[in-house]
């Protein structure tokens, strides 16, 4: 199985997932590469079986960058996707993983970000397996990442938040045990 793990930060904590991600997948001897994203990024998602999405939410879709690296690579796979639905390619599979602040409403701030990354890949046929949500400290804005909904978010993602990822990497590569 080769797995990449394709992000976006700014900030530096998706970063942190998308290490945490690595760290097991290279622990289990999982081939991985890992790639930032850039608006005119081109790479071939396909020849992936395990591909990790990463972004944060920015007014709760993906920063712009990621939305137009998704928008070049629907263009580029066009001829391939046909035009009346997105049949699943076999043994394609996604991870969708997103952090945000949840300042003014929570998680439900990720929420559309993640769906939209999610929409992506449903689109170029992989399964999407997962979608992981994870507590951001808002770059910049000190008062925001104290005061919000979520209270003091000035640390995250913590040592525990990236337990959590570590540990659903795990559990997620046990269930693909056959791709080995
Ligand atoms: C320009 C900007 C807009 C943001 N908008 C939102 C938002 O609408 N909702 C939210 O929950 N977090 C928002 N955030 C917080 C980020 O999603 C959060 O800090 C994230 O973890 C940043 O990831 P990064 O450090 O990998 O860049 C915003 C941050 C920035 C810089």
């Amino acid at each position: 199985m080769k797995s990449l793990i394709l992000y976006w930060s700014s900030g530096g904590n998706t970063q942190k997932v998308a290490d945490s991600i690595k760290s097991v997948l290279t622990e289990k001897g999982v081939r991985v590469d890992m790639v930032k994203i850039t608006e005119d990024l081109v790479i071939e998602l396909y020849d992936y079986e395990l591909v990790f999405f990463g972004a944060p939410s920015y007014q709760w879709i993906p920063p712009v960058p990621v939305q137009k690296f998704i928008k070049n690579t629907m263009n580029r796979y066009r001829g391939g996707v046909r035009p009346i639905g997105a049949p699943k390619k076999s043994g394609k599979f996604g991870v969708v993983f997103c952090t945000f602040g949840g300042i003014h409403t929570g998680v439900k701030e990720g929420y559309v970000a993640g769906k939209y990354m999610a929409q992506f890949f449903e689109h170029i046929g992989f399964f999407v397996l997962d979608e992981w949500y994870t507590p951001g400290k808002f770059q910049g804005w000190e008062e925001g990442s104290r005061l919000g909904k979520l209270g003091d978010i000035s640390n995250r993602p913590d040592e525990n938040d990236l337990t959590v990822i570590r540990n659903s990497t795990k559990e997620l590569l046990q269930g693909l045990e056959f791709l080995k």
